[in-house]
């Protein structure tokens, strides 16, 4: 850990990298995670990447998350959109701090899913994404222009939480932006697997 910038915004973690030159990673957590979680993941991943993770704000009955949703589950798209520049304006701003160049997130579940908003709301942000069980349940569109931006999907064909229809539609979405999609449906649940981390660690290693 090292210094936070004078007003971070977020409650967060800073790895510095012995790579400056090369893109950080953003981590973005899953409801009820924080900070701490994806590390050690980011670091088998990317040894040597500088590491910026945010930890969400909304609190669920305890469960920390990236925006608000109802008690059935339908997410709050005002929340929504209002976390996504909230979380946009600390990117840029911790880049800034830490002298970072642009970041590729690297999110899992709600993580994921505030990720492809950023790419969508802020698509001069991130220098690409890695999008683990995450999911398109509206129309977003107006789309930017996403043309040369990385994008890894994964999704769960036996996802208790994310159908993977709804996976296949925003990987077609981001495809449609002009993203350079890489999208994989694994036989695999909600939780990740080792050929989850594989894939990851593949694209990682030509996408940084
Ligand atoms: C979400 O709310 O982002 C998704 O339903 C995934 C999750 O349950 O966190």
């Amino acid at each position: 850990m090292s210094d936070t910038p004078a007003d971070p915004g977020f409650v967060h973690r800073f790895e510095p990298g012995r790579e400056p030159d090369r893109a950080p990673l953003l981590l973005l957590h899953g409801t009820g995670g924080d900070e701490h979680d994806l590390i050690p993941l980011a670091e088998r991943l990317a040894p040597d990447a500088a590491i910026l993770s945010p930890r969400g704000k909304v609190n669920e009955q305890g469960l920390t998350r990236f925006f608000r949703r109802s008690p059935n589950g339908v997410w709050d798209r005002d929340d929504f959109e209002a976390r996504t520049l909230e979380l946009a304006g600390f990117v840029r701003q911790a880049c800034a701090a830490y002298r970072l160049p642009r970041p590729i997130a690297l999110g899992y579940s709600n993580g994921a899913n505030i990720a492809w908003n950023l790419l969508l709301k802020a698509p001069d942000l991130l220098a690409g994404a890695v999008l683990l069980r995450a999911m398109l349940p509206f129309d977003p569109r107006p789309l930017p222009d996403l043309r040369g931006v990385p994008v890894l999907l994964i999704a769960g064909t036996d996802d208790e939480l994310i159908p993977v229809e709804r996976a296949g539609l925003l990987a077609a979405l981001l495809g449609e932006a002009g993203a350079d999609v890489s999208y994989e449906a694994l036989h695999a649940g909600h939780g990740l697997t080792a050929q989850d981390l594989a894939l990851v660690g593949e694209w990682l290693a030509t996408h940084r």
